[in-house]
């Protein structure tokens, strides 16, 4: 039988004792990432009736889930993933790698040039361990997020995406100030203090 490592003892401990993971299961989110939304939100005011809004990196679906609800039968939610969802209602789902033309071709087609009023973006790449490498895959992604939502985001739109603080977080803030009024950084309770992951607003896209 294979022993388990101190450090995924710590993490089981970690989780089974974890408040929004028992608030998740109680109220059927797919994740407790659920309130990292819910809380921006609750704060925020991003997402309101009527609003068509992409969820990158959206698997297993908890802030879809958030999202659909809030947007409600007027709005819509187009989700992508790299990974495979689970149906929700009133989210659109297409399954690929973002960093592919070809799947970003795909997810273009499904909006069909409706502009968006939201882009939100939880997408983190499988760590390898390297702090370095997993560093930049991280940034790069953000940085597709950030084009992605130069393109689609209509004028005034938001734009809320996760970061790792560290290299490429200054130059990383400087584009989204190009582009929006205000940028602000979120640390929701729900993210844990060790996690150097923080959420950058973007609002009101010139
Ligand atoms: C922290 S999870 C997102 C959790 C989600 N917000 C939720 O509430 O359920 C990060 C997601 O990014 C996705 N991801 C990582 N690299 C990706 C890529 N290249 N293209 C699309 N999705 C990717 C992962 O598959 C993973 O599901």
């Amino acid at each position: 039988m294979a022993v388990r490592s101190k450090s995924s003892k710590a993490w089981l401990n970690e989780h089974v004792n974890d408040h929004y993971v028992h608030m998740a299961q109680k109220y059927g989110y797919r994740a407790r990432a659920a309130y990292k939304l819910l809380e921006i939100n609750e704060k925020d005011k991003l997402i309101k009736p009527g609003m068509i809004l992409a969820d990158l990196g959206s698997a297993p679906g908890s802030w879809s889930q958030v999202a659909a609800k809030l947007v409600g039968k007027n709005g819509q939610v187009f989700a992508l993933d790299i990974l495979l969802m689970d149906e929700i209602d009133g989210v659109s789902f297409i399954q690929g790698d973002f960093r592919e033309d070809g799947v970003l071709a795909q997810f273009e087609s499904l909006l069909d040039n409706r502009p968006l009023d939201l882009v939100i973006c939880d997408m983190a790449p499988n760590m390898s361990g390297n702090a370095v490498t997993d560093q930049a895959k991280s940034f790069y992604l953000c940085g597709l997020a950030l084009d992605f939502a130069v393109n689609h985001l209509k004028k005034g739109g938001n734009f809320l995406v996760k970061v790792f603080q560290g290299t490429g977080y200054q130059e990383y803030l400087a584009a989204m100030r190009e582009i929006f009024d205000v940028v602000q950084t979120r640390k929701p309770e729900a993210s844990r203090n060790r996690s150097s992951e923080i959420y950058l607003l973007g609002r009101n896209k010139r």
